[in-house]
């Protein structure tokens, strides 16, 4: 995939130790492996997105494989499609979902996440694809060079996806629906808020193919109990009551319940 400079949107050339545009703009390529393409001027904290505990909660979470049947959904929906070429992972996290389906595929990967946490645990763990620290809002990859973008649990950006599309080009979305982990929720909420969420919306710019409702059920014990918690935006919402509940409970059993949405870039 054309990667861009952050800086001036030229070509940057990527050399072993560090990727250079024409205008002399230099980007070092981590000991991990990864590339961070996020200006210091245009982050919004000094350490943005998801922090170092939620990576490794989630990681050792998805690396217990609760939530292996979405993998599987994201790769049968991709191989019914036929696609092939590209993949743009956004909000990446630690790669978990992006690498089982790029390799099922055979797919070009390159995962993004404005977490250089997440990106650098990608990195060390799976070599072969490409890894960045950048914004959704301001993808370094050029116009029309994607075949498959997917955002799964993650954010939604419509003009920008649209544009490193490639013409009828794919984005797979995965949103947690208003029933996902219920279980999670009636432990730590004294109240469940039980309003409608969207979870098929309508994107300018794109025509949707299908939606795949995932659900299943799943058995956590000891400590996945709390990792389940740290990957969710519960933990910042929970109640001292609630984490005591949590912190009380040894085994947990629960459902994921989730959209697929594909949409074609139109
Ligand atoms: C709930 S996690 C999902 C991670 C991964 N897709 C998964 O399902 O395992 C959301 C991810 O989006 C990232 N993120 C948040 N804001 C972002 C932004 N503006 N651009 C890129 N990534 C962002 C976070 O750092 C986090 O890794
Ligand atoms: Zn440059």
């Amino acid at each position: 995939m054309e990667i861009l400079c952050p800086i001036c949107g030229k070509q940057l050339d990527r050399r072993p130790d560090r990727w250079v545009c024409p205008e002399g703009h230099s980007f070092d390529v981590a000991r991990q492996g990864y590339v961070n393409l996020l200006p210091v001027d245009r982050k919004r904290s000094l350490h943005p997105g998801d922090t170092r505990q939620q990576v490794l909660s989630r990681r050792e979470f998805l690396e217990g494989g609760f939530y292996a049947p979405i993998a599987r959904t994201l790769i049968e929906t991709a191989r019914e499609l036929g696609i092939s070429g590209e993949l743009l992972d956004v909000g990446c996290g630690e790669g978990y979902y992006c690498t089982r389906l790029s390799q099922a595929l055979g797919m070009e990967l390159t995962g993004l996440d404005i977490s250089k946490e997440a990106v650098r645990w990608a990195a060390g763990k799976y070599k072969g694809p490409t890894w960045l620290c950048a914004s959704a809002a301001r993808i370094p990859a050029g116009s029309g060079s994607v075949d498959l973008l997917t955002s799964l649990f993650a954010l939604t950006q419509p003009e920008e996806y649209r544009r490193v599309l490639k013409e009828n080009g794919f984005f797979f979305q995965v949103l947690a629906a208003q029933d996902h982990l219920m279980g999670l929720k009636s432990i730590i909420y004294d109240h469940i808020d039980l309003k409608q969420k969207d979870t098929v919306p309508t994107l300018a710019g794109f025509q949707r193919v299908k939606s795949i409702p995932i659900r299943f059920s799943f058995t956590v014990e000891g400590e996945q109990v709390e990792n389940l918690l740290a990957m969710t935006p519960h933990v910042y919402r929970i109640g001292k009551a609630g984490a005591e509940r949590l912190r009380n409970t040894t085994r947990l059993t629960d459902s994921a319940s989730c959209m697929l949405n594909v949409f074609r870039r139109t």
